[in-house]
């Protein structure tokens, strides 16, 4: 039913009198509408009692679906309707078509929708998805820079915008709930997913965590009570801080490895960014994949239950990890039926699963059933997945919007993230020792040239989680614009290009003297998660043969397309400048704006900049420290609004 409109349900002051005549006029206009009042329907309603009254009419059957995320592909309306399913997500890259457009996805989501709502008590499923830098696993999107980048800008507001722009994306594919943003603390840049956190320096991840969470899910008014979720309505989406906790402080920076450090510095430098989240209404938790002085996190109930749920005051759910209740136990000795019972006492509310739902489901049953873990449990995790459900107006406004599908990759948008790009480059060096300053370049130059790898391949540009979980080179992979085709927009339409991706010394030379510069582009290729550690960190081969074959015959300025700091002490005396880009998306236009002076550069670096790997980790503040550039540095030059 709709409610009865009158604001004193609101007051949990209102006298007796006035509530038992709210309740008879409710029950009137439910029975007009032929229905029966339903408590929990009532939007009316403090959320704290429509989650008592729902989870007070649910079957265990109903619980336990409400516990279960499935992926995408096997969320058929029937699964969904005899699972009691609550929530639903796409792993990297899983899309309901190639290329789908906005429509296609709202489409998709509006039909496992319906079929939750079908089920007898109506509970909408969350679908998440991980949009980590931008809506990536959507084509078309916008891609803005990976967290690395913007941990660069130090810009806080920037960072909020690119949070609403990234849910506006997600909610114009019907998606109200993304895992993001990753506050992880990277300590070690050997790492794979160091890119997806904003800095080494805890205080710079907390300051870009208190901006990105009301980004996404809007603000939460002031003197709100400390961890009760807050997601506004409307375009905003649920958020989730993750990978808790300890996930960037492994052992040489091996995924899903051993955190080993005393409690002491557990809490100081890993755990204030979730202490941020918190304050800030995250929806949800999800636990890393890794272990904290060799005890999983999936089991670690000290950290989930005593610290986040009870210190923290953490009052959303906790999400697992992908298939992290089957990792607990290492094969052959997986022992799936144990794993679950750890996993659920430590604290976990949501499992994502992602496909042996029927396995999970019926080991979980049983385990309630025989009492080895208690109802009580189960209602706290029920509890909190519902109160995240009620608080974002799920039950009001279940569907997609057909209204939000333009806001996919929408032009105001691409402007924030070209924003972004700009602000994120840092310039690590301007012009040989004792030489003029490189950048900005002339827009005027009669012939250049453009080289390496990175120049022209938007994929390269973007990283992983970009349109598949790996992301990948190439580009047609989504719509965007590469440092190449923005160089061609900047410069002067007399100005001549030559561009090779492998330059070939010889020709290089015989022409090198008709070229005023260069711009070298080369990095890594892209990696997601494991796949991405690395224990040498060197610049992937040929870029250090083209940086000396290139600089040693033409000025050059050399970007580098990164998650991370590489080995370059070896070629940075042949280069006339240096600007570190991170992955900066789809954009390109932004790198541009500030090699041609449009705009000055102001990024700082986010992390220390090692010499060699041997060094690592090495962060700022050690006391044995020696990097190549210090945590925070950064050149700048002022824009150049009179070029001749
Ligand atoms: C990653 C998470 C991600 C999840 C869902 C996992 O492998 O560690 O960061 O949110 O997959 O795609
Ligand atoms: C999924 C990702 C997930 C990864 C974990 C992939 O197959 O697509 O979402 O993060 O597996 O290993």
């Amino acid at each position: 039913m709709r409610a009865a409109p009158t604001t004193m349900w609101r007051s949990p002051a209102a006298p007796a009198c006035l509530l038992v005549a709210a309740v008879l006029l409710s029950a009137v206009a439910a029975a007009t509408a032929g229905e029966e009042y339903v408590k929990y329907k009532d939007p009316k309603k403090p959320i704290g009692e429509r989650v008592d009254d729902l989870l007070s009419r649910m079957t265990l059957a109903e619980k336990i679906g409400q516990m279960s995320q499935i992926e995408r592909a096997n969320a058929t309306s029937a699964v969904i309707e005899k699972y009691f399913v609550g929530s639903v997500l796409s792993g990297g890259g899983s899309v309901p078509s190639e290329k789908a457009t906005a429509k296609e996805w709202q489409q998709m989501v509006a039909k496992m929708q319906k079929a939750a709502l079908k089920t007898r008590l109506g509970i909408p499923i969350i679908y998440g998805i991980d949009a980590v830098h931008g809506h990536n696993n959507v084509h078309n999107a916008t891609i803005f820079p990976h967290n690395v980048g913007l941990g660069a800008t130090r810009d806080p507001k920037l960072v909020k915008r690119i949070g609403q722009s990234t849910a506006h994306e997600a909610r114009a594919t019907g998606i109200p709930y993304t895992f993001a943003p990753c506050v992880a603390v990277c300590r070690d840049p050997r790492w794979g997913r160091c890119y997806e956190s904003y800095s080494e320096d805890t205080k710079l991840v907390q300051l870009m965590t208190s901006a990105m969470v009301p980004g996404l899910q809007g603000d939460a008014p002031a003197r709100y009570p400390k961890g009760t979720p807050f997601v506004a309505g409307g375009m905003n989406v649920a958020g989730c801080a993750k990978h808790f906790v300890g996930d960037g402080g492994t052992r040489d920076g091996i995924n899903e490895n051993n955190t080993v450090l005393s409690f002491h510095d557990l809490m100081r430098i890993h755990m204030p960014p979730y202490d941020d989240a918190v304050i800030k209404g995250v929806a949800s938790v999800m636990i890393s994949y890794s272990s904290w002085n060799g005890v999983k996190m999936h089991e670690n109930r000290f950290l989930i239950t005593d610290i986040l749920k009870n210190k923290l005051k953490f009052r959303g759910f906790v999400i697992t990890d992908w298939q992290a209740v089957d990792r607990i136990t290492t094969p052959p000795h997986k022992h799936y039926y144990h794993s679950i019972q750890e996993t659920i006492h430590a604290g976990i509310d949501m499992v994502m699963i992602p496909y042996d739902y029927p396995e999970f489901v019926a080991d979980l049953t049983t385990q309630v059933s025989n009492g080895s873990i208690k109802l009580d449990r189960i209602n706290d995790a029920v509890s909190r997945i519902l109160r995240v459900k009620f608080a974002m107006g799920l039950f009001e406004n279940p569907l997609p919007d057909p209204r939000l599908a333009g806001e996919l990759g929408d032009k105001e948008h691409r402007q924030i993230a070209r924003e972004a790009v700009r602000r994120s480059l840092v310039l690590l060096k301007n012009g040989k020792h004792g030489e003029k300053p490189v950048l900005p370049l002339s827009k005027k130059a009669d012939k250049i040239l453009v080289a390496g790898s990175h120049a022209h391949n938007l994929g390269f540009q973007c990283g992983g989680w970009t349109v598949s979980w790996q992301g990948q080179g190439g580009n047609n992979v989504t719509a965007g614009t590469t440092i190449l085709e923005a160089i061609k927009a900047a410069v002067d339409e007399s100005t001549v290009i030559d561009y090779t991706e492998h330059p070939d010394k010889s020709s290089i030379a015989e022409s090198a003297k008709e070229y005023d510069y260069a711009v070298v582009v080369v990095g890594e290729e892209p990696y997601a998660e494991t796949e991405g550690d690395n224990l040498n960190l060197t610049i992937p081969s040929p870029g250090p043969k083209v940086i000396k074959d290139v600089c040693g015959l033409v000025k050059c300025v050399v970007v580098l397309v990164s998650g991370r700091p590489l080995v370059v002490e070896p070629y940075i005396g042949a280069m006339d400048a240096f600007v570190a880009a991170w992955l900066p998306g789809t954009e390109g236009h932004g790198v541009a704006d500030v090699l041609f002076g449009d705009h000055g550069f102001t990024g700082k670096l986010p992390r220390t900049w090692f010499k060699s790997v041997d060094q690592l980790p090495m962060n700022f503040g050690d006391k044995h420290y020696n990097p190549l550039f210090p945590f925070g540095f950064g050149l700048t030059t002022k824009p150049s609004h009179s070029q001749s």
